[in-house]
């Protein structure tokens, strides 16, 4: 079998000596979506930073379209950077351009193609988000989905192998977000792109996974395919009760439900270290009365 494109092995993070990722270990194979999960602060944004070489890790390797990304010297990190796109989160579009010439930027800066070739480009990118109508307009002028598939557009622009996204759902409607779905998969099925996907909508992940990962506290819980996920979403109350914690807490997330062991260790966590005590001593609803 090919080697992975991604291969993640005993990563270690922390900032300013509080630990975010404690020993992760995952591979993503070429031409699969891998979908990864995880609470809010669990540490996802920086693993993807930390894949792409934004960041340096205490302990750990990386490796990424067959570079160990921790140890890389400049010029290694530009040409790998040029073989994957990111989209982040907001965008992160120029704002005194237009939408065209934010596409062509990176195309301009890595390559010496002819103007003409680079419109030609640019055009068959935008018409891959459906903006190629908006071509000339400027970022502010468009609305947050058309931001979110601009920047598509620009992290398309030199062909990448894998594609990064960091939550590109988030803040659209149901129905610019199944467009964003949507082609992603095209993207997979159509030019073979693997794509690594941060998302919390677990409709959308649930649609584009090929695999998924649970990410909790800084470490990787399971790495399985979409069946084994769906399988352990729907598994009935009475059964869950049997489950190790942590297939209870990833179903609790996948369910979005109130009560379980995410909600359960929040409550006790928190208020053990506001009173400076053992988390085992505390024994309290969750919701605690205010008078006697
Ligand atoms: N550059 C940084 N300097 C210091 N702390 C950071 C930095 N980046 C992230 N952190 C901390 O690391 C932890 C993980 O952050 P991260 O952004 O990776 O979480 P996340 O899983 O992406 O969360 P969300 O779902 O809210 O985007 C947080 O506690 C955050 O405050
Ligand atoms: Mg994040």
């Amino acid at each position: 079998m090919e080697e992975p494109v991604i291969q993640i092995r005993d990563l270690h993070k922390a900032f300013d000596g509080r630990p975010v990722l404690q020993g992760v270990n995952f591979d993503v194979h070429r031409g699969e979506t891998m979908v990864i999960m995880g609470g809010s602060g669990s540490g996802k944004s920086t693993l993807l930073r930390l894949i792409i070489g934004s960041f340096k890790p205490e302990r750990g390797s990386i490796k990424l379209l067959g570079e160990e990304m921790t140890t890389a010297d400049r010029r290694t990190l530009d040409t790998v950077r040029q073989r994957f796109g990111i989209l982040f989160q907001s965008g992160a579009l120029f704002n005194s351009m237009t939408l065209a010439e934010n596409v062509a930027l990176p195309i301009h800066e890595h390559t010496q193609l002819d103007r003409e070739i680079i419109d030609i480009q640019v055009k068959i990118k935008l018409e891959l988000v459906g903006l190629l109508e908006a071509a000339d307009k400027y970022p502010a002028q468009i609305s947050g989905g058309m931001k979110k598939r601009a920047g598509l557009a620009r992290a398309l622009a030199l062909d990448p192998e894998i594609l990064f996204y960091d939550e590109p759902s988030a803040g659209l409607d149901p129905v610019t977000s199944a467009q964003i779905d949507q082609l992603i998969l095209d993207l997979t099925r159509k030019l073979g792109v693997t794509s690594v996907v941060v998302t919390h909508e677990m409709d959308s992940a649930f649609t584009i996974a090929d695999r998924m990962a649970m990410f909790d506290r800084g470490k990787m819980l399971a790495v399985e395919d979409r069946a084994w996920f769906d399988a352990l979403r729907k598994t009935g109350d009475a059964e869950s009760e049997s489950m190790p914690e942590d297939k209870r807490l990833i179903r609790q997330f996948l369910r979005g439900a109130p009560e379980g062991p995410i909600t359960e260790r929040r409550d006790h966590g928190a208020l053990a270290r506001a009173l400076m005590v053992e988390e085992s001593v505390i024994h309290t609803p969750s919701i605690l009365p205010t008078r006697g």
